[in-house]
């Protein structure tokens, strides 16, 4: 089994700062005429989502591209999935047709872990259920960084994420990120959609946006993941927008430095108005264009670093 990576856990301090530093040089390769570098040449990264993606999926096959990988794509509706095929045998047969490494997204929390330790190649979790996002959070933590100019770490930046994080994998792999790296997490949402133990949680906790509005140097909006729903937690989505969204006039009572966040896809109208998500203060493009710089540092990283192909980055 090699090394995969899963969760935030799954990095020591050490690995953490590897990571940026890669994301830092393959961002410059993203800036030149051509963006492509033979880093990954002759390695082969399939995808394997079993749920729905647009930025996720696309910013993996990029970033193996640019790294001049070959990518296998596995579709769901036309996989033998759709003829009862498991997660198990559909997994070997992709490690059988030669992948050196699987990104996979999955609705079932622990599902990345599990595959992983039925192969031998390396996995990424792009998504488990409700439970990790680690690329996610890797990228949200360089974007901040960038922006406020805090080097390697994230200490004095107070960052809130609002919304619905019982449900979000985004939301989990963020906390243990950007606290290791030092921000000050707040979580805020009402009362159903915030995780009931937060024992494990570095965070705090409110159900009141406008107790964090003057005080975050980040807004980080979350869609409503109705889809993970087993319940009804919420009165209605207008009354969810009425108290979590973050309107044009909620944004003008943030820091005049504060930035806002979102992992995409956004609702305009529910959780974010159009105003906030197209302002100049929105880092939401960046987000997505960081992305591609930072997955291609993970592929290389677990692909590539330990094998002796550093020099061959270029
Ligand atoms: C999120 C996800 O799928 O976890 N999106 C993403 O990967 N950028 C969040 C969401 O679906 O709301």
């Amino acid at each position: 089994m090699s090394r995969s990576l899963t969760s935030i856990a799954d990095l020591s301090d050490d690995d953490i700062s590897q990571l940026l530093e890669l994301s830092r040089i393959f961002l410059e390769v993203n800036q030149r005429e051509i963006p492509k570098v033979p880093a990954l040449r002759g390695k082969t990264v399939a995808t394997l989502f079993f749920e729905n993606s647009t930025r996720t999926r696309l910013s993996f096959e990029l970033a193996a591209t640019r790294l001049s990988a070959d990518v296998l794509t596995f579709t769901l509706t036309t996989s033998s999935v759709s003829k009862g095929e498991s997660l198990r045998d559909t997994a070997e047969t992709i490690e059988s047709l030669g992948a050196d490494l699987i990104v996979m997204r999955h609705f079932s929390s622990g599902s990345v872990q599990l595959v992983s330790s039925w192969l031998e190649i390396p996995l990424v979790n792009a998504g488990d259920g409700a439970h990790e996002h680690p690329t996610q959070a890797l990228l949200d933590a360089y974007a901040i960084m960038e922006h406020f100019n805090t080097g390697k770490r994230l200490d004095g930046i107070s960052v809130a994420i609002v919304g619905d994080v019982l449900h979000s994998r985004v939301a989990r792999s963020n906390v243990q990120l950007l606290s290791r790296l030092g921000a000050q997490v707040t979580l805020v949402g009402p009362p159903a959609l915030i995780p009931l133990d937060l024992s494990l949680w570095p965070a705090r906790a409110t159900n009141s946006l406008e107790d964090v509005l003057s005080e975050s140097d980040v807004i980080y909006m979350l869609r409503v993941q109705s889809e993970r729903f087993t319940e009804s937690l919420i009165p209605s989505m207008s009354e969810f927008s009425r108290l979590f969204s973050l309107t044009a006039e909620r944004l003008e009572r943030t820091r005049k430095e504060a930035v806002v966040m979102h992992p995409g896809p956004i609702i305009r109208g529910v959780e974010i108005a159009a105003e906030a998500a197209d302002s100049s203060r929105s880092l939401i493009r960046t987000q997505v264009t960081t992305g591609v710089g930072v997955r291609m540092a993970v592929l290389y990283w677990l692909l590539g670093a330990n094998q002796g192909r550093l020099e061959s980055i270029w």
